[in-house]
């Protein structure tokens, strides 16, 4: 069996479409959601990311901005920034590019974001919300995720998801957003012991590691759905993700690729949270 394979990169596009119509009425209505977009330092995958960050959300209208600032940046100049943009009514958006100079606390920025306008949904309050099953922001990754699974009719409820990882931004978040559909979840680590026990008991596997194709066949349960967050670029410029995808599609019944699966739904994500923000409807 080789498994379907759920392109990210069609299904945001698909998105993108159905947005490009929704902010057309919101212009009509005088209202143009804007994204506002803080770089510090120049780190070169950050400025990639978010060149198509910014690509994507003049592709469906959502105007943007770009914020540049110098690596040598202090704190309090990035949260007197911060201010500036919470208490600027024409921002409804504000991302703060992540990973940050060392110098700077990501926690105190990150928590200086207005709730209302923090569109990663990374702020304590919605990731509390998140946690309670209030509507909010939801962080883009594990958002983009849900999305995919739900693209195909995936069936959650009941399901053992394994998820390995355990970052804020993805492994904490996803394990959550499919608790909240009512999968049975593991989470794995660094410090699991006999990860390979564990995965081969997932029905819904998502692999959020940051090590190029370190999960392979054996690791699955026949049938198995495998989500693939890894963006690995190896010594030859290729793009590959966490999971070995040739070996692995031979096991699993639906697999993401890398390039053009989990990461262009994270992008397009941010944009529906833009928009929901432009709308008013997160307090
Ligand atoms: N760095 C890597 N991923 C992300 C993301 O989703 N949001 C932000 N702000 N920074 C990131």
């Amino acid at each position: 069996m080789s498994a379907d394979i759920i392109n990210g990169k069609d299904l945001a596009q698909e998105l993108r479409a159905n947005m490009k119509e929704e902010v057309s009425q919101l212009v009509q209505m005088g209202i143009t959601p804007h994204l506002t977009v803080l770089l510090v330092g120049d780190n070169p995958a950050s400025k990639s990311y978010v060149k198509g960050k910014e690509k994507a959300a003049k592709e469906v209208g959502i105007s943007s901005s770009l914020i540049e600032l110098p690596a040598s940046t202090t704190e309090d100049e990035l949260l007197e920034t911060i201010i500036q943009l919470n208490n600027d009514d024409s921002v409804h958006g504000i991302l703060v590019q992540l990973p940050l100079p060392q110098q700077i606390s990501e926690r105190k920025v990150i928590e200086a974001i207005d709730p209302s306008k923090d569109v990663d949904g990374f702020h304590p309050v919605n990731i509390g919300r998140m946690m309670v099953g209030e509507d909010t922001f939801l962080p883009c990754t594990p958002y983009g995720i849900l999305t995919m699974l739900k693209s195909r009719d995936i069936v959650i409820e009941g399901k053992h998801a394994v998820i390995i990882g355990r970052s804020n931004i993805v492994g904490k978040p996803v394990g959550q957003l499919l608790l909240n559909e009512n999968a049975t979840v593991t989470y794995c680590h660094s410090k699991t012991e006999d990860l390979k026990e564990l995965t081969r008991q997932a029905d819904i596997l998502v692999v959020a590691v940051g090590r190029p194709n370190v999960i392979t066949g054996d690791f699955l349960k026949e049938g198995a759905v495998v989500i693939d967050v890894g963006i690995n670029r190896l010594e030859n410029g290729s793009l590959t993700g966490d999971v070995d995808f040739e070996d692995a599609k031979e096991k699993a019944a639906y697999i993401t690729p890398v390039p053009k699966g989990v990461g262009p739904m994270t992008i397009a994500m941010l944009l529906k949270n833009t928009i929901k923000a432009a709308k008013g409807l997160v307090s």
